[in-house]
């Protein structure tokens, strides 16, 4: 698979979200942290707002759900238009039915990792999601630096979805740039999240070619 650039909309201006997913018009998808001040420290938007980014986006939006009580939300950014919903195996109280629920709205299910949670207790959801995201910084803000210590679990992933031959895609999101992005795509993962890297970019679209240029070698 060649490999996906999704630019986090962390890092756009809030007062001008519509004019800056516009400006990643040559991206695979959109990605949209939703943050609910208890999973993780930090507030981002909700429903209303998502609702009326997934009309405007010119690409699919790519949900990550920072938030607790996933089994009773996540459901409702799929029907609100995501094409991918991804929420973390440390909320979910009942992964597999959310999963399921997920696909059968017609979204990509995702499950998250938060860099200290091993993947091995979730090896067995593989075949219920349509992508695994490993977290290469601790969810909640962006402009982190990229944790290296999360490449064996990108690894241990990989292996895992080769071995069962499932098409998962595997995601890494937090500190990814031109510095980072080839070590997380040689450790296997093939759709790379960027905040920081692509908005502080001087030119975005030309940010975004460079990374999957860097990420396709
Ligand atoms: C962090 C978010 C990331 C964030 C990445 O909790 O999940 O999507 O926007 O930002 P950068 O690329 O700046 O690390
Ligand atoms: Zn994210």
């Amino acid at each position: 698979m060649p490999a996906l650039i999704n630019p986090s909309i962390l890092s756009a201006d809030f007062a001008n979200l519509e004019r800056d997913l516009g400006a990643i018009a040559t991206a695979d998808y959109a990605h949209v942290d939703v943050m609910d001040n208890h999973f993780v420290p930090n507030l981002t938007l909700g429903l209303p707002v998502f609702e009326r980014l997934a009309q405007v986006s010119p690409v699919p939006l790519d949900a990550h759900l920072m938030i607790d009580d996933p089994d009773r939300w996540a459901p409702q950014y799929a029907e609100a238009g995501a094409a991918s919903v991804t929420f973390h195996a440390e909320a979910a109280a009942a992964p597999v039915r959310l999963a399921r629920e997920l696909r059968r709205l017609g979204a990509r299910a995702g499950v998250a990792l938060r860099p200290a949670t091993p993947v091995e207790p979730f090896l067995d959801l593989l075949a219920e999601v349509d992508m695994i995201l490993v977290m290469t910084v601790e969810p909640g803000f962006g402009g982190q630096s990229f944790i290296d210590g999360t490449l064996p679990k990108i690894r241990r992933a990989r292996q895992a979805v080769s071995a069962a031959g499932l098409d998962v895609w595997i995601q890494v999101d937090g500190g990814v740039s031109r510095q980072t992005i080839e070590r997380a795509a040689e450790a296997g993962a093939d759709v790379f999240v960027a905040g920081s890297a692509v908005y502080g970019a001087e030119s975005v679209p030309e940010e975004i070619a460079t990374l999957r240029g860097l990420a396709s070698r």
